[in-house]
């Protein structure tokens, strides 16, 4: 696995390469890698020609300076799980070769709605962080394809919104959420949970699959209100628990049947917020 740090050496590398190889497939990740990650390595190595990672804990996302400051990093063992997965290069960039001006979420993305819903509301400017981080380095990769994970299911969104916006090219790739055994979405931050919190985290699953069994048409509100009162008294400070429309994110209040629906949820296990999601079929 080649790594590169400077945006001027990996753009004048893939250049080089331009021609040779089928499109290029570009994973972002913020590191603390786990299988969730991995799988989308795996993916892009299925179909494209080089297969990229990037690894950047990306200050103008995190809306809470505490949660950026113990943001979780493994950079040796990163790289040794890139290296067994076959991954081809990795960009590793510095802060300021990301935010040459200085850090700061200048320029702004018309995300409409989606921005003042679920994270977009009590993670204010978080997804504009996003949204400009993974411009800038769509700008340095030009990837054929983008692979992000539905564990971010409004990311993609977001990010689907981006580059439409932007007017790229770039085709995205949503790859299925990975577990551990007990069912807890793999997560960077799983790494900061102790031992009762992780066997707490385990919840948040259920509480989506519960829903899920429970599903019924008609009115939603009861039903949310039941899994909420569930984390609550299992110790949660629950964000949100809703229920969307799958294609729009439109909450949605009664369920006639025919939607395509996804349960979502954002709690804290003490200070570390987790968030799932699960598609419902109805
Ligand atoms: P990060 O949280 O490191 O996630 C990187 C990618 O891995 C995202 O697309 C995320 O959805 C995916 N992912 C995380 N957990 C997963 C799981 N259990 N199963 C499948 N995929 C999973 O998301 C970010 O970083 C950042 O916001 C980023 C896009 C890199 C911009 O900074």
């Amino acid at each position: 696995m080649i790594i590169f740090k400077k945006a001027r050496d990996i753009t004048r590398f893939l250049a080089e390469q331009k021609g040779s190889a089928s499109p290029v497939g570009f994973v972002p990740t913020m590191g603390a890698l786990h299988q969730g990650h991995i799988s989308l390595i795996l993916t892009s190595k299925k179909t494209d020609g080089l297969t990229l990672c990037s690894i950047f804990v990306n200050p103008t996302q995190f809306n809470n300076k505490k949660d950026f400051e113990k943001y979780p990093s493994s950079i040796e063992r990163d790289i040794y799980m890139l290296e067994e997965t076959g991954c081809d290069v990795l960009f590793l960039p510095g802060i300021p070769e990301m935010y040459p001006g200085g850090i700061k979420n200048d320029g702004h993305f018309d995300l409409g709605y989606l921005e003042t819903i679920l994270e977009g509301k009590f993670r204010p400017g978080h997804y504009q962080g996003v949204c400009q981080v993974v411009n800038r380095l769509l700008a340095i990769i030009q990837p054929g394809r983008l692979y992000l994970g539905q564990k971010d299911y409004q990311q993609c969104m977001v990010l689907k919104k981006m580059i439409g916006l932007t007017q790229q090219e770039t085709e995205i790739i949503i790859c299925p959420t990975i577990r551990e055994k007990d069912g807890l979405a793999m997560s960077s931050r799983n790494i900061l949970l102790n031992e009762k919190e992780r066997k707490q985290a385990v919840k948040i699953a259920e509480t989506l699959a519960f829903i899920k069994k429970e599903l019924k048409t008609g009115y939603l509100e009861d039903l949310k209100e039941r899994a909420t009162g569930y984390l609550n008294a299992e110790g949660f400070k629950v964000d949100y628990v809703e229920i969307a429309n799958a294609k729009t994110l439109e909450p949605v209040e009664y369920n006639y049947g025919k939607m395509p629906l996804v349960a979502l949820v954002a709690a804290f296990v003490n200070d570390v917020r987790l968030i799932d999601n699960m598609i419902l079929d109805t």
